[in-house]
């Protein structure tokens, strides 16, 4: 039976640009779906890819409320630019939705309902932080404090910073909102649960995770490492139920409570489906009956994995629809070597990317070349993009193209000789070799093997020179053969190449004038007689101070505070506002504020935002200060300045040594105007003297 495909991407946050790391999921998953697409009919009837926007929770109501604008008004803007994106780097989805959407809310309420019908859910009450100015609930990353273990300050209620210490907030000391600066309160509220530790749903989980082609071997291993054994009850309740205010579906019959955004996301799925069902025709209930046919396949970051292969298959089992034929996690994206970080401007954004006048197929096929079925992390090494580009996609491939097509216009009318020849056979018979490693995600195994035949394309132009055979009376048919077959070797690895170079293709089918290519067009050579296009600039070479250019642009100087890794770029409860509750002059005088000479300043080898400095602060030795300012400032130029200094700060033990202060510096939270500006005395201060 032909194969009925419904693939997703993880629906992005509406609250964040669509950065690079993004990227090779989104490409990653038009890959396949591209090459899906390109099957015959009898193989592959049909392949939909959906996604969506995330649209709920507490990071983005608060988000639109510092923005002045509704949740709604944001999400909206959001999805502008997040379609804007994807289409300028070929993701083509059937559809992008959004969690905020009709069909979404109707499949939550109907898995609740049959969730709860099933004795699946329960009521209970919990203690919970809340902040009482702001009067919210407040998730673990709203919530600041000292780490328990080193007593590091501002440290989030889920992990410390600065020693890697993993608690609960109820651990941290003096806890604060990273709302409103206020003492958040323990309070009483009850919640809805999703018995996940039910013998049904451990049951169930034990049994699928195991199921062959439904995880990668390193995920169905995590999966068994989470729920323990036989017998053992690892799995605790999950919490599916926030109170008002939040941003997203109330829940039937329990007024003020509403779905966790994790619980309403991968419905969205559902949603987006159900959405392009109605407008396309399809049969939405044979992709989600419990016994259907047909396949569903979720491409997914590894750092959302539980949610995907726990959660998300417990509740469409036990709702009584189909579960996922197959969970894909990826790797991370690492530049250079290391975590995109705005200060090295690695965190580089689509639009960015885009702007700066990069071609996105660089990407799309630097990615591919890299990616394979594992969950590994991927680098993106700037200097290796840029070689790599220039000399496979345009060294090698479109190279065959511009040396032998000018031939075929300018001596043979644009009509080509016989194409097809022995030496192209194994170049044909590749064809199911590659298929396979394009369906088991292997691209850069493919990408490989059509690179070696674009070499084995090269070796045949350059051993029969059309440029000499041009200049040698009798030798037409020759020239005309040659040229003919290297047009042919190039049409072929066009073919293979379409999944990841589509707009490229599209360009190629143009000039050879046919139409577009499918996967079966490898058996049949283009025929003699057949007239091909005048031949004109396929590809340029990447200029590396294009890449430079695009660093630069996305250089971002930032505040201390927000010394943090690329991970709360786009951690869902992240803090959007810190403005502090009124203090008394008391508590102002318990802060010491001293005049201090920055005597000697220097680079911290491992920090991305850190200066050390020596300063003299009127006291027997200088004082060693770690501050976060180096996207500012070069420590050369500050050495002999003037600044501010929080001299009766406890001594901070960091990675790179103790700090024993806090210099000040200004910064406009909001991000309006970037910069760190560093605080100095009027001329006549001297070291020691005292600031209030
Ligand atoms: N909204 C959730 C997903 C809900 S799915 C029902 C989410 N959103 S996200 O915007 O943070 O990430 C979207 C996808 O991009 C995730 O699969 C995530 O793993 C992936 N990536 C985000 N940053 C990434 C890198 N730096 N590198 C590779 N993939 C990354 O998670
Ligand atoms: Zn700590």
């Amino acid at each position: 039976m032909p194969r009925k495909i419904l693939v997703t991407s993880a629906l992005p946050y509406a609250n964040g640009a669509i950065h690079l790391g993004h990227l090779v999921e989104y490409i990653q998953t038009d890959i396949w779906v591209r090459f899906q697409k390109m099957q015959p009919k009898d193989k592959v009837a049909e392949c939909w890819y959906v996604c969506a926007d995330d649209t709920h929770g507490t990071p983005i109501m608060l988000r639109a409320e510092k923005d002045g604008v509704t949740p709604e008004a944001l999400i909206e803007r959001a999805h502008g630019e997040h379609v804007r994106d994807f289409a300028g780097f070929h993701i083509a989805f059937d559809n992008f939705h959004s969690t905020h959407s009709p069909e979404t809310r109707e499949y939550c309420e109907i898995i609740y309902e049959r969730l709860r019908r099933a004795g699946l859910i329960e009521k209970r009450a919990i203690e919970q932080y809340y902040d009482p100015v702001k009067q919210l609930f407040l998730p673990d990353r709203f919530i600041k404090g000292e780490c328990p273990k080193c007593g590091a300050p501002d440290q989030y209620g889920d992990n410390c910073e600065v020693c890697g210490a993993a608690y609960t907030p109820n651990e941290l000391k003096n806890p604060y909102s990273a709302v409103s600066g206020a003492k958040p309160e323990l309070k009483d509220s009850e919640h809805y649960f999703f018995r996940l530790s039910d013998e049904r749903c451990q049951g169930f989980l034990r049994r699928w995770t195991r199921e062959a082609g439904r995880l990668q071997p390193e995920a169905a291993n995590k999966m068994q490492e989470w729920l323990g054994a036989e017998g053992e009850n690892r799995l605790t309740d999950w919490d599916i139920s926030r109170d008002a205010p939040y941003f997203g579906f109330e829940i039937p019959g329990a007024p003020g409570k509403y779905f966790y955004v994790w619980l309403d996301a991968p419905i969205g799925y559902m949603g987006s489906f159900k959405n392009l069902c109605h407008r396309r025709g399809i049969d939405f209930d044979e992709y989600f009956r419990a016994d259907t046919q047909t396949e569903m396949y979720h491409f997914i970051g590894k750092d959302i994995l539980y949610f995907h292969a726990l959660f998300w298959p417990a509740k469409l089992e036990h709702a009584g629809f189909r579960t996922p034929s197959g969970i894909f996690a990826h790797g991370f994206l690492t530049v250079d070597g290391v975590k995109m970080s705005k200060s090295r401007g690695t965190f580089i954004t689509a639009e960015s990317y885009l702007k700066t006048g990069l071609d996105p197929e660089w990407l799309r096929y630097y990615y591919a070349a890299k990616l394979n079925a594992t969950m590994e992390d991927i680098d993106l090494n700037l200097e290796d993009f840029v070689a790599r580009v220039n000399s496979d996609l345009v060294g090698k491939y479109v190279n065959i193209a511009s040396r032998c097509a000018g031939f075929i216009g300018k001596k043979f009318g644009g009509k080509l000789a016989a194409t097809g020849a022995e030496w192209q056979k194994p170049v044909r018979s590749a064809s199911a070799r590659i298929a396979e490693a394009y369906e088991q995600r292997e691209f850069g195994r493919a990408l490989r093997e059509i690179m070696a035949f674009a070499d084995m394309a090269n070796v045949f132009v350059n051993d029969r020179k059309p440029w000499e055979l041009a200049q040698r009376a009798g030798q037409e048919a020759e020239l005309h053969a040659v040229c003919s077959q290297a047009i042919e070797a190039f049409r072929l690895l066009t073919l293979y190449l379409k999944p990841v170079l589509p707009r490229l293709a599209q360009a190629v089918e143009a000039f050879l004038g046919i139409a577009p290519l499918a996967w079966d067009d490898v058996a049949a050579p283009l025929p003699e007689g057949h007239a091909i296009e005048a031949y004109r600039h396929l590809m340029t070479r990447i200029d590396p101070r294009q890449v430079a250019a695009l660093v630069e642009a996305n250089k971002e100087s930032l505040a201390p505070a927000a010394e943090a890794p690329a991970k709360d770029e786009r951690t869902e409860e992240k803090a959007v506002a810190e403005t502090t509750a009124p203090i008394g002059i008391d508590d102002f005088m318990k802060v010491e504020l001293k005049v201090a000479r920055i005597v000697d300043a220097g680079q911290v080898e491992g920090a991305e935002k850190l200066v050390r400095l020596s300063l003299d602060v009127g006291e027997e030795k200088p004082r060693q200060v770690f501050a976060g300012i180096k996207s500012a400032y070069d420590p050369a130029q500050l050495i002999g300045r003037m600044t501010v200094v929080v001299a009766n700060l406890a001594p901070r033990k960091m990675r790179f040594g103790v700090s024993e202060g806090m210099i000040l510096a200004a910064s406009d939270s909001k991000g309006k105007t970037p910069g760190i500006f560093l605080l100095a005395p009027d001329a006549g201060a001297s070291p020691g003297m005292r600031v209030k």
